[in-house]
């Protein structure tokens, strides 16, 4: 068995039917590629713990079983550990502690690129490359929009890897419009 992309996407698949729950997974993928890059890191494995970090949760979505079942089947196969405890990072519930970069990436890509999607479906031209900064920083504090993404987990990933939340959300924002189309968010057809 091969730890590569390829092993990780029929993964993801196998386990996930969900279209948006597959495009969540190549959003934080391009996302961590992306810090993978400004950090002198391996996109592809970074990729790859991306493709993987939810993989589960269709099957287990509940905080007794995300990530736990995960992690576990991940192990069995014999992913790298590095790679799995950066996945169980990603759940604060875990208590397993963000100590790699890798980790904290994860973990700070997660939630916002889920809100990002939320802020460029609203527009009328759905393309998530003309989402301007000032509107995501309002619609984080608009309670009712997109309640289910915990801003506090938005603002505290940027702060653990030392970026602003007025460059983060642009950085990510621009490596997911790079995959636009993938993602269904790259405007009119
Ligand atoms: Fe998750
Ligand atoms: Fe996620």
């Amino acid at each position: 068995m091969t730890f590569d992309r390829e092993t990780a996407w029929q993964l993801l698949c196998e386990w996930t039917a969900s279209p948006n729950l597959r495009k969540h997974a190549l959003g934080v993928e391009a996302a961590m590629r992306a810090h993978a890059q400004r950090l002198g890191q391996d996109p592809e494995s970074w990729g790859v713990v991306a493709l993987l970090h939810d993989f589960d949760y269709e099957k287990n979505p509940t905080q007794e079983t995300h990530v736990w079942v995960g992690a576990r089947a991940l192990r069995e196969q014999g992913w790298p550990e590095a790679w799995v405890r950066a996945i169980e990072g990603h759940a604060s519930y875990t208590g397993v502690p963000r100590d790699t970069d890798l980790a904290r990436c994860l973990f700070a890509v997660d939630e916002l690129s889920g809100f990002l999607v939320a802020c460029a479906l609203v527009r009328p031209d759905k393309t998530l490359a003309n989402v301007p900064l000032d509107s995501v920083l309002k619609r984080m504090k608009e309670k009712a929009f997109a309640r289910s993404v915990n801003r506090d987990e938005i603002r505290q990933g940027a702060e653990e890897i030392g970026m602003p939340l007025e460059e983060h959300i642009p950085f990510v924002r621009d490596a997911m419009a790079a995959i636009a189309g993938e993602l269904g968010l790259a405007g009119a057809a």
